[in-house]
């Protein structure tokens, strides 16, 4: 049996409670999120929905520890992560947490193998036997290790976003936070890129996904939806499977037209 189909007991990875972020850059102040308690429970998918400008990007920045929330409490695991300081924070981002966005972000001196290789070796210096082998197989299981000696320019995008995903995975985070991780691929590369993800959560890594495409979100166990600030609503879908794809992305779309998407 691997973990992925060991049954044990649910727990929660990444608990929201009270969470408010409001910015004072603004006149008068921007109030994002307005009060949101959300739990993920270890090896759940998660998707976050909801309109441009409805906080999203916010929530995910806040429970993942780049952002400091004006209120509430955030926990990793058993970690608060609001009691930590700016040190322990990015300590605990780098070693028990993956990050996949829109860009890849990636060092343009850097070959694609370097870019996934030097935060890994960062995060776990005395361990670069093991962080080589592992970033070789992730190159590997994402069909870019012909590439991984290309500059990154001389990618596809769609090489480039399965490189940020080997990025994101090769410390083994707990949880991977996406946010819009396929906003810039056509529908191809978002189908390889949403696979990859799948494919992730079946190992047994929690994932919390924003997104505004309704195929992308299908995949998740469950969808949050978030308005002005405040969760409003929720469906579960349970675990995806390819054959059930339509189904699926039939019943999130009546779900969000009845939230006004
Ligand atoms: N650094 C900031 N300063 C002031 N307002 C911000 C800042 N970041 C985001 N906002 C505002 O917060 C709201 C939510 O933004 P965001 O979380 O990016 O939404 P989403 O990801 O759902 O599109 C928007 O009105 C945005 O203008
Ligand atoms: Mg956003």
């Amino acid at each position: 049996m691997t973990a992925a189909n060991t049954p044990t007991a649910v727990r929660p990875a990444l608990t929201a409670s009270g969470l408010q972020k409001t910015y004072y850059s603004t006149e008068p102040p921007t109030q994002v999120l307005q009060g949101i308690d959300l739990e993920l429970q270890e090896g759940e998918f998660l998707a976050i929905m909801g309109a441009s400008g409805s906080g999203k990007s916010t929530l995910l920045y806040s429970m993942s520890g780049m952002d400091r929330p004006t209120a509430g409490s955030v926990r990793l695991g058993d970690c608060d992560l609001t009691e930590l300081n700016d040190r322990e924070m990015s300590r605990v981002r780098l070693t028990e947490m993956g990050f996949i966005f829109q860009q890849a972000h990636f060092l343009p001196n850097l070959n694609v193998r370097d870019n996934i290789l030097l935060p890994a070796l960062k995060a776990q210096p005395k361990q670069r036997a093991e962080v080589e082998a592992r970033v070789d197989s992730l190159l590997t299981r994402f069909g870019i290790d012909h590439v991984a000696n290309h500059g990154i320019t001389e990618v596809s995008g769609g090489q480039l976003q399965r490189a940020s995903i080997c990025r994101a995975l090769a410390t083994e985070p707990k949880v991977l936070f996406a946010d819009e991780p396929t906003g810039a691929l056509n529908s191809r590369m978002t189908a390889e890129a949403m696979d990859a993800l799948s494919d992730i959560h079946r190992d047994g890594t929690t994932i919390m996904l924003v997104t505004h495409d309704p195929t992308s979100a299908a995949r998740a166990d469950r969808v949050v939806y978030l308005r002005d600030g405040r969760l409003v609503d929720e469906l579960e879908l349970g675990a995806w499977s390819a054959e059930a794809t339509t189904e699926r992305e039939d019943t999130l779309l009546a779900w969000l037209r009845a939230n006004g998407f």
